[in-house]
């Protein structure tokens, strides 16, 4: 079967296709043909050499896919030859809190950019009919990352407000979550076009912080200085001041990305003052995943997915990644 493969190479990784064998499942495991999968930014800092993990050898990328069972090991009697699924991004992460020991797939472990993947079933989640392989590979990280912000670390009320930077992957299923349980939301994005098409999604204030750089005076302003009650942090270093300024009174800053900026001084006062809880999210478990999937067909939210390449194609949907034109979800289909 055709895999693509990581290994350390002089700039950062390489990235080649190779022709792997795979065996049959071993007992409690299954085969899955991968039909699709999602690239996350994660990826491509992996692929910089920019991300904390140590990768000796080689292995097979990204963390997000979806595909059809093709084989299943003994004592194996959740899943079935056929069942449509996606996997975890934490392959043992099933319930309870988040261990230093977990594994994540396409960094710790192979991923599942191949044609063929073997995991242990508890890894495996049902995929509705409803939604296309390319959509629900876009599950794993970034949608279950927005949901654990909001609904499980977070506690998002009807008649909150919700603020989320950019108009990634991330950002946009905060936005579809938080809208369908009646939350207010104010999105930011560097382009005017994204805004327009994120107001399509629902979003309520849409602030370009581009030509709004201070954009938490204008979060406070357009909140009448009742500021955010959560926050979806996807910048990082250069954004989390102003998402502590745009943040309201007993608010959640929930921190997620770390694509903006450089380290500068974050003053830690306004924790303090405003009582905010900041907390660190990375991505979520089994059950949050499961919890998610309910909620998406009780409310028939979609995953955004802006662009589709071929599996030979993955050089371009890296380029493409890396420029920032996408919005939302970039899958790649086999
Ligand atoms: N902790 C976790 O569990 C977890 C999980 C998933 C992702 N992440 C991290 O979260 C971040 C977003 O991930 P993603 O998958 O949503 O990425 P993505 O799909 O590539 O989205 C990137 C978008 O972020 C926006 N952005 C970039 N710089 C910004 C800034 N200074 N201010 C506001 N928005 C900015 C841009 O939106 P516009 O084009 O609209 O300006 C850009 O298109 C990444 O750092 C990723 O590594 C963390």
């Amino acid at each position: 079967m055709n895999a693509w493969k990581l290994s350390p190479g002089q700039n950062g990784m390489d990235l080649d296709q190779h022709n792997v064998s795979i065996g049959e499942p071993g007992e409690g495991e299954v085969r899955v043909r991968i039909h699709a999968a999602s690239l996350n930014k994660r990826d491509l800092m992996i692929l910089g050499g920019q991300y904390p993990v140590n990768i000796e050898g080689s292995i097979i990328p990204l963390s997000d896919g979806a595909g059809e069972i093709t084989a299943v090991g003994e004592n194996v009697d959740n899943l079935s030859i056929g069942d449509r699924v996606s996997n975890l991004f934490w392959r043992d992460w099933i319930d309870g809190p988040a261990l230093a020991d977990h594994v994540a797939m396409g960094a710790e472990i192979d991923g599942v950019l191949a044609d063929e993947i073997i995991l242990p079933a508890h890894a495996l989640v049902k995929i509705p009919n409803t939604l296309s392989y390319a959509e629900a590979a876009t599950l794993p990280c970034a949608a279950l990352t927005a949901w654990n912000a909001l609904m499980e670390t977070g506690d998002l009320k009807a008649g909150q407000t919700v603020l989320t930077l950019g108009t990634g992957g991330v950002s946009l299923f905060a936005l579809q979550f938080a809208k369908s349980v009646g939350a207010r939301v104010i999105i930011t994005s560097s382009s005017d076009e994204k805004l327009a098409r994120a107001k399509e999604l629902g979003a309520d204030i849409l602030i370009n912080y581009v030509t709004t750089p201070n954009w938490a005076e204008e979060v406070q302003r357009l909140t009448e200085g009742k500021g955010a009650d959560v926050v979806i942090e996807t910048g990082g270093p250069g954004t989390l001041s102003q998402s502590l300024e745009a943040a309201g009174f007993s608010s959640q800053v929930t921190m997620i990305g770390v694509q903006a900026g450089a380290d500068q001084s974050i003053s830690p006062l306004p924790l303090l003052f405003k009582k905010i809880r900041l907390q660190g999210i990375m991505v979520g478990n089994r059950v949050m995943f499961e919890n998610m999937l309910n909620h998406m067909i009780k409310h028939n939210i979609r995953p955004v997915v802006d662009q589709i390449f071929n599996f030979n194609e993955l050089p371009a949907a890296i380029q493409t990644m890396t420029t920032s034109v996408h919005f939302g979800k970039i899958a790649i289909v086999n």
